[in-house]
């Protein structure tokens, strides 16, 4: 049943002790190779999709870690390929499918080479039968919620060799607490609060691939915190595909403003992002919160994905246009120099001229500091799918002319910044030049800056203010930290 609530299963500690026999078991296998030929294995993890993904990718790395292997440079150097697949759209799928496509000469050539699917795309029926019969190569598939089992996996698979697969029914949703992280940055941590999703949104197949709604427990997300703060990080991102509806399924009656609260509240300066936001959900206690935490950053991901309420409806998104931008306006209100951005949807299912016309004026109206645009893309088993398909071009069309629309928004905004001045965490060098650092504002719009050769700022936060704008990036001089 689509909306049924199931209660959360938590891995139990004796079910994380069974998992960490294998990892034992394959870490001793794996010392014997290294005495034996003085070379480490190594594992390889692409990762597609979103943050939640990019997060479950570095708990796959922390269990490959303690397995005893080492991260590889190249999937050529790889004993062990992890390809973390995900199903939003098309196109994410076919380059999923076309990367391991890439990594049969690598099986070919090294016949012990363990090369494993998970993620999102492979908790479609459809998906896990096309991997099956043409991608022979693949030595595993395993779904979301069987993530914490891959020591099981791999000990299974390295001492039979026969094809395995662990998939999950999409909704067996479960917590899996304990797994261990090796996290991909040393400053910025993403931290999931809770997984799945319970809204059905008529085009979206996550609630089909993540299953239902589950929160992690608040003593959980604080205590990781705590954890990443002693260790240096200062900058969080807390996940969810619906964030604020953290907490539904607990008993302690913490919603996610709550939450955001306890996370401030923890000692030491850092930043707290979160991401997304659903708007039917969004609250003036959420808005409160933001604007009395200072380490809330003053970011908010508002999805809109339409400015028709016709749209709205069939997309069953369950709020108005104008309920949205009244939530824009109150935030402003409260937050004046807060940075907005938003995903939009183009060329749903019978999506007319004119419906088209109203996002671009709400586009307009809502003045984004960015907007992630995505061309419709059909999803079997989800309603939109059965629904009469818009031509290609006017797809395309219709894209390109909101990001034009985008584009001139976003110079404006830009410029209006000349003049002021932002605090920005510096991520490291410029890409193009050398002599430039790059680092992001709260809302996270890039600005360049020169330092002086040697400045080591990489990680602090400076003062810079902003002398030159584009649509994509600021320039600016640093005034101090
Ligand atoms: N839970 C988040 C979104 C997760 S998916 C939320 O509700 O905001 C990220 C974005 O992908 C969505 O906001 C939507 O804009 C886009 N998306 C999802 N399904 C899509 C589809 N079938 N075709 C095109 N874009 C899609
Ligand atoms: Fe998909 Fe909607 Fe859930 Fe977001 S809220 S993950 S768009 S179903
Ligand atoms: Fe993709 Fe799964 Fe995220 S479908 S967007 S990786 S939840």
């Amino acid at each position: 049943m689509k909306n049924e609530t199931k209660k959360t299963r938590y891995i139990t500690e004796e079910e994380l002790s069974v998992q960490r026999g294998y990892t034992e078991q394959i870490a001793a296998w794996n010392a014997v190779h290294r005495e034996e030929t003085g070379i480490s294995r190594k594992y390889y993890i692409q990762t597609f999709g979103c943050q939640q993904n990019e997060a479950d990718s570095e708990r796959l790395a922390g269990m490959a870690a303690e397995m005893g292997y080492e991260s590889a440079e190249t999937p050529a150097d790889a004993d062990l390929i992890l390809i973390n697949t995900c199903a939003v759209r098309e196109h994410a799928e076919e380059r999923a499918l076309s990367i391991t496509g890439q990594f049969k000469h690598l099986k070919e050539k090294n016949p012990d080479l363990v090369i494993g699917i998970c993620g999102c795309m492979v908790s479609q029926e459809t998906r896990k039968e096309r991997i099956k019969k043409s991608y022979p190569y693949v030595s595993v598939l395993f779904g979301t919620s069987m993530l914490y089992r891959l020591p099981e996996i791999l000990y299974t698979y390295l001492n039979g060799k026969k094809r395995l697969f662990y998939l999950d029914a999409g909704d067996a949703g479960n917590i899996a607490e304990g797994v261990p992280v090796r996290r991909g940055d040393k400053k910025q941590a993403w931290v999931s609060i809770m997984y799945g999703c319970n809204n059905f949104c008529s085009y979206c197949i996550v609630p089909y691939v993540r299953g239902r709604e589950r929160s992690r427990t608040p003593e959980a997300i604080l205590d990781e915190i705590r954890c990443l703060i002693a260790e240096g990080y200062r900058e969080f991102t807390l996940l969810g595909q619906n964030v604020n509806s953290y907490g539904r399924d607990l008993t302690g009656g913490m919603d996610f403003p709550d939450l955001l609260a306890a996370v401030c509240a923890l000692d030491r300066d850092f930043r707290v992002h979160f991401m997304t936001s659903h708007p039917k959900d969004a609250t003036e206690k959420l808005m409160d919160v933001m604007a009395a935490n200072p380490k809330a950053a003053k970011h908010f991901h508002l999805p809109l994905q339409s400015g028709s309420d016709r749209v709205l409806a069939a997309m069953n998104r369950r709020y108005t246009v104008s309920h949205y931008l009244g939530i824009l306006d109150d935030m402003r209100k409260k937050m004046p120099d807060i940075t907005v951005t938003t995903d939009i949807i183009v060329g749903f299912p019978g999506e007319t001229e004119e419906e088209f016309a109203e996002t671009l004026a709400a586009v307009e109206r809502a003045r984004y500091d960015q907007i992630f645009t995505f061309i419709y893309s059909p999803r079997t088993g989800t309603p939109a799918a059965e629904m009469e398909q818009l031509p290609e071009e006017v797809k395309q069309n219709r894209m390109a002319r909101l990001l034009e629309t985008q584009n001139r928004i976003m110079l404006e905004k830009n410029r209006a910044c000349i003049g002021k001045t932002y605090s920005i965490l510096v991520e490291g060098q410029s890409r193009g030049d050398k002599t430039m650092y790059a680092g992001r504002t709260e809302g996270g719009k890039l600005v360049h800056f020169p330092a002086d050769e040697g400045l080591t700022l990489t990680g602090k936060v400076v003062n810079v203010k902003i002398t030159d704008a584009e649509t994509y990036n600021l320039w600016g001089e640093v005034l101090g930290e």
